[in-house]
């Protein structure tokens, strides 16, 4: 910040503040806005931070649970776009987006994880030549069935400032012909809510009032479309949660997209919705306090969300991942993570083994430190004072580019010697 502050001076820049627009849509977008968001605010003198909510999720339980909880305003900007096909949803953000920025001029976009708001917002953003900056750059599962996947390649090959949260983000990234400078290793902002808000989850008293013993149940969340919008893959969580409710209690809070698939499924999936089971504890969606007081006291969570592999992790807990892949492979080599696929047997083997034994400690990844918004923002700071980018378009840059140009035509850019 010292150093960032001297750079200035050196130059001479005074600036009014500048307009950064955080697009947030869904549910763990919230969760990495809210630090940005303070840090922010607290360099006022240099940003105008302003919350824009598209609106892709709304319910209470998914959205201003999280507004009230990690201390934000109401949204300065919401577009109410709700639910549609990737399509409808897409497009409703990038109309609403675009009038916000043609009408704001912000200096800055900023863009978290990879939901269909983040891939509506880069591309619209990066059309009227307002830079972009994606938190959480850099991930891959290298799996195209996934929506996010598409999400992440896109908001990565058009951001401009990419601030990953791991080494492996910054490898994938360059192994795509990302340049260098636009990739900055940060750490990971979900941790920074984390370290932040823990002693707000320590007062939750959801174990109490729902019945449960410290590190003697199960925890599970389940939304990805491969693992709930399919009748056989259903069948397969169907099994393990009755298998496992057989011997420990399970606590699942519902994603609204699951709880609608499973009712729809009708048989057992429904049955075990409608409260068959006795171990079995279906919640609506948690607030963040409780949700993350029951990951932590958890003997073993169970899941396909990239942000319950990320805090489990940081927490120590036991982790099984449900899915064949993870865009963060971290969480396995450096954390309390372990990837199974949507595996009955599998699962229901080492589910028991965690809930059994003594929990052992784990590592935390480099940079989970609850600091990644501060070099976020620095790194904001670099980007739009001191270092040129691409949108400040002047001779040199110009002049550059059809030296790089020619150089890649393979002819002498004669002209350029004459200048
Ligand atoms: C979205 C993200 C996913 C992220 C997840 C976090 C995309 C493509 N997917 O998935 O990457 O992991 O959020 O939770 O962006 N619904 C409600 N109420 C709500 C929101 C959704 O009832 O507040 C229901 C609707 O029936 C909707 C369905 O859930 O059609 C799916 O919502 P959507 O936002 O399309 O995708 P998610 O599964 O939530
Ligand atoms: N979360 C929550 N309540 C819940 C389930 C999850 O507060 O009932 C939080 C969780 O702690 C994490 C974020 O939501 O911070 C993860 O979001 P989600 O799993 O929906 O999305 P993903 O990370 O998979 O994109």
């Amino acid at each position: 910040m010292e150093r960032l502050g001297n750079d200035l001076q050196r130059q001479n820049v005074t600036h009014p503040p500048s307009e950064i627009i955080l697009v947030a849509g869904a549910r763990p977008n919230f969760v990495k806005l809210a630090p940005l968001y303070h840090e922010l605010c607290h360099r006022l003198e240099r940003f105008r931070p302003i919350i824009l909510h598209t609106g892709q999720h709304y319910d209470a339980q998914m959205s201003d649970v999280f507004f009230r909880e990690l201390d934000l305003p109401e949204p300065h900007i919401f577009l109410g776009v709700g639910s549609g096909s990737h399509a409808e949803q897409t497009a409703r953000i990038m109309l609403g987006v675009e009038e916000t920025l043609t009408n704001r001029k912000p200096a800055l976009v900023v863009v978290f994880g990879d939901v269909n708001s983040t891939l509506a917002a880069t591309i619209t953003a990066a059309k009227l030549n307002v830079p972009v900056a994606h938190v959480e750059a850099g991930l891959r599962s290298f799996d195209r069935s996934m929506p996010e996947e598409i999400n992440r390649l896109v908001a990565d090959a058009l951001g401009d400032l990419l601030l990953t949260p791991s080494r492996d983000a910054d490898r994938n990234l360059l192994s795509e012909g990302v340049a260098p400078e636009k990739i900055v290793m940060v750490g990971n902002i979900m941790i920074d809510t984390l370290v932040r808000f823990m002693p707000r989850a320590e007062e939750s008293t959801v174990i109490r009032d729902l019945g449960l013993t410290s590190g003697r149940y199960a925890l599970m969340t389940m939304h990805r479309p491969g693992n709930v919008d399919h009748a056989h893959t259903i069948e397969t969580l169907v099994r393990i949660i009755d298998e496992l409710t057989a011997t420990h209690p399970v606590v699942f809070p519902a994603h609204p997209r699951t709880r609608k698939n499973l009712l729809a499924m009708g048989g057992r999936a429904a049955e075990l919705m409608n409260g068959a089971r006795a171990n079995l504890i279906v919640t609506e969606p948690l607030g963040y306090f409780d949700f993350l007081k029951l990951q932590k006291e958890s003997g073993v969570t169970l899941t396909d969300s990239g942000g319950v592999q990320e805090e489990t992790t940081f927490l120590g807990v036991p982790c099984l991942t449900l899915r064949p892949n993870t865009e963060r492979p971290v969480t396995i080599t450096h954390g309390s993570n372990h990837l199974i696929g949507l595996d009955s047997v599998a699962a229901i083997e080492h589910a028991r083994r965690f809930l059994d034994a003594p929990r052992r400690s784990y590592a935390t990844p480099p940079l989970w430190d609850g600091r990644a918004a501060s070099r976020i923002v620095d790194a904001f700071e670099r980007f739009l004072f001191v270092t040129p980018h691409a949108t400040f378009v002047d001779t040199q840059s110009d002049r550059r580019r059809v030296d790089a140009m020619s150089a890649l035509m393979d002819t002498p850019n004669e002209l350029s010697h004459t200048r």
